[in-house]
């Protein structure tokens, strides 16, 4: 992923669709419409709104759509997905990333899509190619991932203030899509379309995986007799991620920076006997937190070896 700096967002656009800008500008004053009106859909509808565009038509059939359509985009009509799009210049697709693909080309097979009309989806896993029964039709597709989470709330329209934002686009239509994701008050990455599934998965496994970590080190904290994991947790973690996101490996502390296979061995075996289910996840990160250590020159060949040889007898063994 290469940054998307915000000067972008001014540099020379060449869209040729109809009610876009001239080059170098924001998108003029938008009609827009919104598939589907869930967590996402509904903020970044509310995000546009609150930046000058006129959020025309909206799609939702569950309760929980319409209530927060009716919080977020008061006076928008809910109405079926082909009139979304008959009604908007900008077509917001935020359903969930299996329905993507469907509805895209079940909105071209009844020939619901226009020449020049923008379209942007939310997925973070997905890219351009989704959307290519509509960019057949005439469409000019977009990626615009919020890489932040959406409950769906108001105070999510607030949130999305310096949210980093995914972008991918064919290269012409760049200025535009920036320009949008600044309007509704994030900040664009771009993203190329090879790189879309390795930018998601690099987000998927930071994100969901710490859950993962920490309920885990939690659990096993309180099999320890520890009665507040969270509040042993909070000062070692909080350093470590912000360690971590500011140097990298370096920030690395613990055992397997320091080469002592002897306290890995001592874990591997109380972790085997209190907490079984817990081994081969540790296995697996130690074996890659000393493949790290090693290529970032904290850990010396001769310190890694035996590291190595512990972890790998470990799995054979199990
Ligand atoms: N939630 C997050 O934190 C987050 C963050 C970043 C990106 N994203 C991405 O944003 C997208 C939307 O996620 P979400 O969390 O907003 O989902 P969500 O809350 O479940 O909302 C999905 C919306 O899509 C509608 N919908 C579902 N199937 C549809 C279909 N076939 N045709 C028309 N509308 C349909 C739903 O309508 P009904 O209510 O009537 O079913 C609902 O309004 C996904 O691609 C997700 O990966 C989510």
């Amino acid at each position: 992923m290469t940054v998307g700096p915000r000067a972008a967002a001014a540099a020379p656009s060449a869209v040729p669709a109809a009610g876009l800008p001239p080059a170098g500008r924001a998108p003029a004053r938008l009609r827009v419409g919104v598939i589907g009106a869930g967590r996402v859909g509904a903020v970044l509808g509310a995000a546009l709104a609150a930046a000058g565009h006129e959020v025309v038509a909206a799609a939702g059939l569950s309760a929980a759509s319409r209530a927060r359509a009716a919080r977020l985009l008061p006076g928008v009509p809910l109405v079926p997905a082909e009139e979304v799009v008959a009604a908007g210049d900008l077509v917001v697709l935020a359903v969930p990333d299996d329905t993507l693909a469907g509805l895209v080309a079940g909105l071209a097979g009844t020939g619901a899509w226009r020449l020049g009309q923008l379209a942007f989806h939310t997925s973070g896993a997905a890219g351009l190619a989704v959307l290519a029964p509509a960019e057949d039709a005439g469409v000019l597709p977009l990626a615009l991932h919020p890489a932040m989470t959406f409950t769906g709330a108001p105070e999510d329209v607030h949130r999305l203030l310096a949210a980093p934002f995914g972008v991918t686009s064919r290269p012409e239509h760049r200025p535009v899509a920036e320009a949008l994701v600044l309007e509704m008050g994030g900040e664009p990455w771009w993203v190329a379309e090879a790189d879309r599934g390795l930018y998601h998965a690099a987000l998927a496994s930071g994100a969901n995986h710490l859950v993962t970590l920490v309920a885990e080190a939690a659990d096993l904290l309180r099999t320890a007799g520890v009665e507040e994991p969270a509040r042993v947790l909070t000062p070692l973690l909080t350093a470590a991620l912000d360690g971590a996101l500011r140097g990298g490996d370096r920030a690395l502390t613990g055992p397997v920076s320091r080469g002592d296979v002897g306290t890995v061995a001592a874990h591997l075996q109380t972790l085997g006997e209190r907490a079984p289910d817990a081994v081969d996840a540790y296995v697996a990160l130690a074996r890659r937190t000393t493949e790290r250590a090693l290529a970032a020159g904290r850990l010396r060949p001769h310190e890694g070896a035996p590291l190595l040889d512990l972890l790998r007898a470990e799995e054979a063994a199990r």
